[in-house]
C-alpha cells in the first residue's frame, strides 16, 4: 500500500512537472551580414509574438533589449568557455554574476544552455561538462535563483543509437560516463534534457528509408505507418519517434522522468544540388506542422501527457555561416525583418498568428488586358494615393520590371490601405484577392508583416516620397515589358494593315 501510495505520488508529480503548455521559442543566431540592432530584434520577436527566445551567448546589448518585455530567456555557455568553467568553480561563480545575476529579474532568463552538443562537437570537453553544469548550479543556488533559472547542456539526437523502434534506442555507450552523472544531475536539479532535434538530417541519412512525408508530419498511408513493434505504438512522424527514443534512452540508464526540451529544430529553406529537400514548401510545411504540432499539447505517442515545448531553428538566416549551402538558410526571416515563407499556422494558437493567418493580398491578373492593368496602375498611383516610389527603377519593387508586376504592389499598397474593404481589389476586374504573400527579395508588400505591412521599424525597404517623382506615372513601369508589348502592337497592326 505504502509503495502503491508513493508510486502513485510519483506518477502524479511527473505529469505535474511536465503538464504545463507547451510553447514555441526561436533560437536567435547571430552570423548575419546586417545583423540587426538588438532593438530592432526585439521589435521584431513582439511583432510575432514570440514569448521565448534562445540566444548562443549572454550578449549583454541583448540582454539589455530583452529586459522588461516579458520574453523569456535561455542564454548560454559558448563551447569556447566551457573548459575553463568546467575546471573552476570560481570561473563559473563568475560566469553567472556577469551574464545573469546582472540581468535578472529584468530581464526573464529561465535557463543556462552550458555548452551545445559538446559530446558530439567538442568531445575532449565532455569530462568537464557535468562539473560545468555543477559549478553554475552552485552560482546559482547562492544567488537564490535556482529554482527560477533552470541549468542543462543541449545534446545532439545523434548519441542516440539504434533510435527505431524507439523502445529500442539507447545512448551511445561511449557516453555513459558522462550520461549517467548528467542525467542525474538533470533529475535533482528539476531540470530537463535539451535535445536538438532534426528530422532533416534523419531523413537525409536515411538513404530513402524515412519517407519525405513522415519527416514533414504530412500524414502517412496505413500501411507506411511506423509501428513500434514492441510496444505497438503507431509513430506517424519523425519528431515524435525521436523523442521517444530519448525517453527509452533515458529509462534504459533508468531515469523515467526528466522531461525534455528541444532546443532545435528547423528545416531549411534552401540549399545546395545535393540538398534537393531544403525548399521554401519542404521548410514551411515542416516548421508550420511543428508549430501546431507542439501547441496542441499532445506529447508523443509514449508519453502523450508530456509536452515538449520546442525552439525552432531559427529566426534570421544566417548568411555568413559556413558550409553546405542549406547551413545558411535554416531562417524565417531575413535580417530586414522579412519573412522567408509564410508560415501556415490558422488554428495554432497566439505564436505569429496575426502575421500569418488569415494574410490576404490583392494581385492583378496575370490574363488581363495589359493596356487595362496599366490604365488601373496609373489611378492607383494617381488619384488612389498609394506612394508608388519603391516601383521606381533602382528602388525595393522595380524589379521584375513589368506591368503586372508593379500593378500587383500597387493594387495591393491601396487594398491594404482601403483596410481590405469589399471592392477595394477589383480594378474593372484585372485585379484578385490571394493568400498567397507576394513579397519577394527585399520588395515587402503591404499586409505582409507586423500588424501593418513592415515588420521592424527602421528597416522598412519603401524609400520615402520623392515629390518631384510623384506625378510621372510612366516611371513605375520603366519600359522593359510595356515596351516591348507597344512593339509588339505596332508589329501586329502593321501585319493587319499588310
Ligand atoms: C493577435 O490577435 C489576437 C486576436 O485577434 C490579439 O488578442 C493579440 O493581441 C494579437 N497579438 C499581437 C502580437 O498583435
Ligand atoms: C519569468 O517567466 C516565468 C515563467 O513564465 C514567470 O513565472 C515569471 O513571473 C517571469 N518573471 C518575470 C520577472 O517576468
Ligand atoms: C562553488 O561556488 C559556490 C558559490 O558560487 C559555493 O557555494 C560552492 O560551495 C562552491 N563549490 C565548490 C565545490 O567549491
Ligand atoms: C559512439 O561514440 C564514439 C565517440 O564519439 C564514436 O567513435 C562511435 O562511432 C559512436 N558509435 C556509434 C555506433 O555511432
Ligand atoms: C491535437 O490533439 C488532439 C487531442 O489530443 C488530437 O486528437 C489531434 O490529433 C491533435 N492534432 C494535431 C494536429 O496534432
Ligand atoms: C480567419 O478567417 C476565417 C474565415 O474567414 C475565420 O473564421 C477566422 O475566425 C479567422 N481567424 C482569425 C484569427 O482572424
Ligand atoms: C502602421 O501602424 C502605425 C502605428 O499603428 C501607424 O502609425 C502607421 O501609419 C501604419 N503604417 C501603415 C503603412 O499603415
Ligand atoms: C518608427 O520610425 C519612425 C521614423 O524613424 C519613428 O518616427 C517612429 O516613432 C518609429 N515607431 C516606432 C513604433 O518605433
Ligand atoms: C528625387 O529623385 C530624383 C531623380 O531620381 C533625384 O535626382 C532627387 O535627388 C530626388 N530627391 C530627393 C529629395 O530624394
Amino acid at each position: 500500500m505504502a509503495i502503491a501510495v508513493l508510486l502513485l505520488f510519483y506518477l502524479l508529480s511527473i505529469s505535474l512537472s511536465f503538464h504545463g503548455d507547451a510553447y514555441i521559442g526561436v533560437n536567435i543566431g547571430t552570423d548575419v551580414t546586417n545583423m540587426p540592432s538588438p532593438t530592432e530584434t526585439v521589435a521584431l520577436l513582439k511583432a510575432q509574438n514570440i514569448q521565448h527566445v534562445r540566444l548562443f551567448d549572454a550578449d549583454k546589448s541583448m540582454l539589455l533589449a530583452l529586459a522588461k518585455t516579458g520574453i523569456q530567456v535561455i542564454v548560454s555557455v559558448p563551447n569556447d568557455e566551457l573548459l575553463g568553467i568546467g575546471q573552476s568553480n570560481a570561473t563559473a561563480a563568475n560566469w553567472v554574476a556577469r551574464n545573469v545575476i546582472a540581468h535578472v529579474p529584468s530581464t526573464n532568463i529561465t535557463a543556462i544552455a552550458v555548452g551545445s552538443e559538446v559530446l558530439t562537437s567538442l568531445p575532449n570537453a565532455a569530462p568537464v561538462l557535468v562539473s560545468a553544469l555543477q559549478f553554475i548550479q552552485s552560482a546559482l543556488v547562492a544567488a537564490n535563483l535556482d529554482d527560477q533559472i533552470k541549468v542543462s547542456t543541449p545534446l545532439s539526437t545523434s548519441i542516440i543509437l539504434d533510435s527505431f523502434p524507439p523502445s529500442q534506442a539507447f545512448f551511445n555507450r561511449t557516453w555513459d560516463p558522462v550520461m549517467s552523472p548528467l542525467l542525474k544531475f538533470l533529475q535533482s536539479t528539476g531540470s530537463y534534457l535539451m535535445l536538438n532535434v532534426y528530422p532533416y538530417y534523419d531523413y537525409m541519412q536515411s538513404n530513402d528509408v524515412i519517407p519525405l512525408d513522415y519527416a514533414l508530419f504530412r500524414p502517412l498511408p496505413p500501411n507506411k505507418e511506423a509501428v513500434d513493434s514492441n510496444t505497438l505504438l503507431h509513430y506517424t512522424n519523425v519528431f515524435d519517434a525521436v523523442i521517444d527514443a530519448a525517453y527509452f534512452a533515458m529509462s534504459y540508464l533508468k531515469f523515467t522522468n526528466i522531461p525534455i526540451l528541444v532546443t532545435e529544430s528547423g528545416w531549411p529553406s534552401k540549399g545546395g544540388s545535393s540538398e534537393p529537400d531544403a525548399t521554401p514548401d519542404n521548410a514551411n510545411t515542416y516548421n508550420s506542422n511543428l508549430i501546431r504540432h507542439v501547441l496542441n499539447n499532445t506529447g508523443t505517442p509514449k508519453q502523450p501527457k508530456v509536452t515538449v515545448s520546442t525552439y525552432i531553428y531559427e529566426l534570421y538566416n544566417e548568411d555568413l555561416r559556413s558550409g553546405p549551402a542549406s547551413e545558411s538558410n535554416w531562417g524565417l526571416f531575413y535580417a530586414n525583418g522579412a519573412p522567408v515563407y509564410t508560415l501556415h499556422l490558422t488554428g495554432a494558437g497566439t505564436v505569429f498568428a496575426n502575421d500569418t493567418t488569415n494574410q490576404t493580398f490583392c494581385v492583378a491578373k496575370s490574363n488581363a488586358d495589359s493596356k487595362m492593368i496599366q490604365a488601373a496602375l496609373d489611378w492607383a498611383c494617381g488619384p488612389g494615393k498609394v506612394d508608388c516610389s519603391p516601383l521606381l527603377h533602382g528602388q525595393p519593387c522595380s524589379e521584375p520590371d513589368n506591368v503586372v508586376a508593379h500593378a500587383t504592389y500597387a493594387f495591393n499598397a491601396y487594398y491594404q490601405k482601403m483596410d481590405k474593404s469589399p471592392g477595394s481589389c477589383d480594378f474593372k476586374g484585372v485585379a484578385s484577392v490571394t493568400t498567397t504573400n507576394p513579397s519577394h527579395g527585399s520588395c515587402r508588400f503591404a499586409g505582409s508583416g507586423g500588424k501593418n505591412g513592415t515588420n521592424i521599424n527602421g528597416t522598412a525597404l519603401a524609400p520615402a516620397i520623392n515629390s518631384t517623382n510623384s506625378g510621372s506615372f510612366s516611371q513605375y513601369y520603366n519600359g522593359g515589358f510595356f515596351t516591348s508589348y507597344m512593339i509588339l502592337a505596332l508589329l501586329l497592326s502593321a501585319l493587319v494593315v499588310l
